[in-house]
């Protein structure tokens, strides 16, 4: 590991570009993910000196960082100087699991059924706790590593106390907080007891500038600042808004390798022919399984499109990728099953010999969601919020043909595309089933032409800018 306070770029986040399995001969092997961070830090380019700090999330991970004392090797990280914490198991599960999945990311999704929950006790204090010890080893990291002036880029919810904590060990530093999610309205934010809301708005006042996404998750910020804090409270910090875009480079590379031309022969085949020989049209959906993506809203509408308009039968089937994420709450779990029961019916009211209205695929594959996003006719995003989404974002980049985007208001990637999408009420089942029905009777020529325009809003900050821009932001 480099001696301490060299860096001069630092990012922050729970989740690092690598993490790594352990197989029973105690190897250990890296898989590193992708997303706009990945392509950002790559961008500041091999002179400056950037390290990336992140958490082991898994065993395998603890067992790394036990092994090379933090610093991955360079080899695993693609150059990249990471440095992964190893936070006690238990105290991470409590500030992952327990609050930034389990509260913060409940209340700024407005996930609550709230007859019942959500309910502050004790066990909530204790997790809140952990919380706070999850976010003082960030920022002590952070002042170990960060040279005298660095700029300091705190990613997400997790980490809403670090900027505050770090501010306070090196004044020194510029320090920027970014939301990967929406921000709650003053009204369901005050859900959270009043000295742990206060906590969380201080805690990312801490930083020189606070950024997210869209504007309206911005204003949101605010007036939660004015109705929590006071007003004026947020007038020492730099309010920024970034969205990011798709990278259209890399999307248009990849989806062109054999493995997706493959995947795509694949899924022609599952999704076949018309009675009359035509290929049949494709609704695809691609998220990870969360609460939030209104995935079984998705499969009601579509059900109600064959039950109210029988012409739709035998023409079309509805591709749903529904990846695992954050199996270990109960509350994911029990979703994922209803996703499958929900799809299981309607394939058995409907299907046929010859034909299955949902496919429905559990297990991550990214070769096969490109494939998907070459060839669908229509793609459902109907979220019930979402910070962007970026898969809005990826279609009609790689689209083949042209592809109908049926987009949830409720979505920050809305916000960009709302002229050219067909826009729906997340929660109006009636109403999805009517966009469905208009994207799918779409024609050919005003399909490209929309796509075309889409694809350029879509990509016009693409990860490396973004980044970059909040670099130079912090700077100003
Ligand atoms: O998609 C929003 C987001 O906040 C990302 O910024 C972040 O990587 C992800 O959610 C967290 O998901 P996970 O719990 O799988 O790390």
């Amino acid at each position: 590991m480099a001696s301490p306070h060299t860096a001069s770029v630092l990012v922050a986040s729970n989740r690092g570009p690598v993490s790594y399995t352990l197989d029973e001969r105690g190897e250990l092997t890296a898989k590193r993910g992708g997303g706009g961070l990945v392509s950002g830090l790559s961008a500041i380019g091999p002179d400056t000196d950037a390290v990336w700090i992140c958490s082991a999330l898994n065993d395998a991970d603890r067992e790394t960082v036990r092994r090379t004392g933090g610093a991955l090797d360079p080899a695993d990280t693609g150059g990249q100087r990471v440095r992964m914490l190893d936070i006690d198991a238990r105290v991470h599960a409590d500030a992952y699991n327990g609050i930034a999945n389990s509260v913060l990311w409940f209340v700024h999704h407005m996930l609550y059924q709230t007859p019942l929950e959500p309910v502050f006790d004790a066990a909530f204090r204790r997790q809140w706790k952990a919380y706070e010890e999850y976010n003082r080893a960030f920022a002590e990291a952070l002042a170990q590593e960060a040279g005298q002036g660095a700029a300091v880029l705190i990613q997400d919810y997790h980490l809403t106390l670090a900027p505050l904590m770090l501010r306070g060990l090196r004044p020194d530093l510029r320090i920027g907080h970014f939301s990967h999610t929406p921000w709650a309205p003053p009204e369901y934010f005050r859900m959270l007891p009043d000295d742990i809301a206060a906590q969380v708005l201080g805690g990312i006042l801490g930083a020189d500038r606070a950024a997210f996404l869209t504007q309206r998750w911005a204003d949101a910020f605010t007036e939660c600042c004015h109705a929590v804090l006071g007003p004026g409270s947020a007038s020492g910090t730099r309010i920024g808004v970034h969205g990011l875009g798709a990278d259209a480079d890399f999307l248009r590379w990849r989806a062109h390798q054999p493995d997706v031309n493959e995947r795509m022969a694949a899924l022609r085949q599952q999704i076949g022919t018309t009675p009359d020989g035509r290929p049949r049209k494709t609704i695809v959906r691609v998220d990870r399984t969360e609460l939030s993506k209104n995935i079984v809203r998705g499969l009601l509408a579509y059900e109600e499109l064959l039950e109210s308009r029988p012409e739709w039968r035998e023409r079309v089937v509805h591709i749903a990728f529904a990846y695992p994420s954050r199996q270990d709450l109960a509350v994911y779990r029990d979703y994922t099953a209803e996703v499958e029961r929900v799809a299981t019916e309607i394939n058995s009211r409907y299907g046929t010999a010859d034909w299955t209205p949902v496919e429905l695929h559990v297990k991550d594959d990214f070769a096969r969601s490109l494939a998907a996003y070459r060839l669908a006719d229509v793609a459902l995003v109907n979220p019930i919020r979402d910070g962007m989404n970026l898969v809005a974002k990826e279609v009609p980049v790689v689209s083949d043909g042209g592809c109908a985007l049926v987009l949830s208001r409720e979505a920050g990637a809305f916000e960009e595309l709302a002229e050219d999408a067909v826009p729906v009420n997340p929660y109006d089942i009636g109403g999805m089933t009517a966009a469905l029905h208009q994207a799918l009777s779409m024609g050919p020529g005003e399909r490209a032409e929309r796509t075309k325009r889409l694809a350029a809003q879509a990509t016009a900050l693409p990860p490396a800018r973004w980044f970059l821009e909040q670099l130079a932001a912090l700077e100003g």
